[in-house]
């Protein structure tokens, strides 16, 4: 496929209204969980990126029923706890590391044989960690190089566990809380830092028992799941754009609506506004996640340090944080984001590769970043090495630069926000 690339000028004065698009970790959840479920799940507000359509593509060679209306509606005929089909051909997750890897959790489950794969970038992002606690509950699973996909899975009769998670990661907790509904009995998780519940609350909301004490979770096996309709709330991680937009172009004050502000996803706000940004939570609501509207103003950052907690629940903002830190007042330092190695790219070099390509100053540590504040971006071209999270924040950065950014190979962006440039332009 050609690459694409897209030439962005700078700008002040951005003023307007946004609805953020669905979040994408929800998304893939109500669809996996409906495929599941007894009965029909109608899904409200679903991001039509292309990591979700891997997993809708998915379910569906599985022989699962979902549509899509006019209006944007997924409707998934759930087919029951095991009434899944063999697939008669690989599943390809493309760039999407949720699908692989809390797909992986229910096919574990499934007395067949699976092979999965992905793009480049998926294949070489590493597997073992859900390989390995999906194994010690029965599953035969091969990987490539022991590590990653393609996979082969060949599930069933599994076992329930108590295991310790390696690394703070919503899709290792996921897949095996996933897999542990097939198990007979209840499967324990504990993580060493909170990630984000979704899997949690919407496995209760189809009628799972789930609970949580600390960071030790449970879910019994063989439940009922029942189908319902799920509004999927706007994404935090998108919204992460326009807000660093809003507090760094002059004179802007942007609305941002519908914006899930689960206490697990709002490390990006904690950190914006311990840095000094104008950020106001207005029109609080909650159903199975609780959602809000945003209003964000142009503001003078200082530098802060950021590490432990904060960062798993701000871990896909990173990008975008490390360019609003090359703006403020002082140095700003990230470390425990390691994890950042391991993402659609290896996100400490090719952040500090990029951002120093347009002129900002900041070196990549180990787990992290150190930058220094009040950076000139003077703009140019630039990469996002098939990184849509890398891609979107040197877009951002081409709003304050002096003579813009240049960026090749943008259509990765399509993967999580197909509609961003187009909402860029609304400002
Ligand atoms: C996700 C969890 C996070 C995040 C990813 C989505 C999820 O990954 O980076 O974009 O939906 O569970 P890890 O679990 O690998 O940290």
């Amino acid at each position: 496929m050609k690459k694409q690339n897209i030439k962005i000028t700078p700008k002040s004065n951005l003023k307007g209204e946004i609805t953020a698009p669905g979040d994408k970790s929800i998304s893939h959840r109500s669809v996996i969980i409906g495929s599941i479920a007894k009965g029909i799940t109608e899904i409200n507000g679903f991001l039509h990126g292309e990591d979700c359509i891997a997993t809708i593509s998915a379910f569906r060679k599985m022989g699962v029923d979902i549509q899509e209306t006019g209006d944007g509606k997924i409707i998934v005929h759930g087919v029951g706890l095991d009434g899944l089909k063999e697939p008669d051909d690989i599943l390809d997750m493309g760039n999407s590391g949720t699908s692989m890897r809390l797909i992986s959790g229910i096919l574990a489950g499934q007395p067949f044989y699976f092979v999965l794969t992905g793009d480049s970038s998926l294949r070489s992002r590493p597997m073992k960690r859900v390989a390995d606690p999906l194994r010690l509950m029965g599953a035969k699973i091969y990987a490539r190089n022991g590590d990653l996909a393609p996979l082969t899975i060949l599930g069933g009769n599994l076992k329930a566990i108590d295991y310790k998670t390696p690394v703070a990661s919503a899709q290792i907790k996921s897949s095996i809380l996933l897999a542990g509904l097939y198990a007979d009995g209840e499967t324990f998780v504990t993580e060493t830092a909170e990630s984000r519940d979704h899997t949690e609350r919407m496995l209760r909301s189809f009628g799972a028992e789930v609970t949580s004490i600390g960071l030790t979770h449970r879910v019994q096996g063989r439940p009922e799941l029942v189908g319902h309709k799920i509004n999927v709330p706007g994404d935090i991680s998108s919204a992460a754009y326009f807000i660093v937009a809003g507090l760094l172009c002059p004179n802007s004050e942007i609305i941002i609506k519908n914006v899930g502000i689960n206490p697990t996803r709002t490390g990006i706000i904690d950190a914006l506004k311990q840095m000094g940004g104008n950020i106001v939570i207005e029109n609080i609501r909650e159903k199975d996640e609780p959602v809000a509207d945003l209003i964000v103003r142009s503001s003078q950052l200082k530098g802060a340090k950021f590490s432990g907690e904060i960062i798993v629940r701000m871990i896909d903002e990173i990008p975008i944080l490390v360019l609003a830190a090359t703006q403020a007042d002082g140095e700003t330092m990230i470390r425990d984001a390691g994890e950042l190695r391991v993402k659609e790219s290896d996100r400490i070099t090719t952040t500090v590769a990029e951002f120093r390509k347009i002129g900002a100053e900041l070196d990549g540590l180990d787990d992290g970043f150190i930058i220094t504040g009040k950076s000139k971006i003077k703009g140019g071209e630039c990469e996002s090495y098939g990184d849509h999270r890398l891609a979107m924040s040197l877009a951002i950065a081409g709003l304050i630069s002096e003579s813009g950014t240049d960026i090749d190979n943008i259509e990765c962006v399509n993967t999580s926000f197909p509609e961003f440039w187009e909402m860029l332009n609304s400002l």
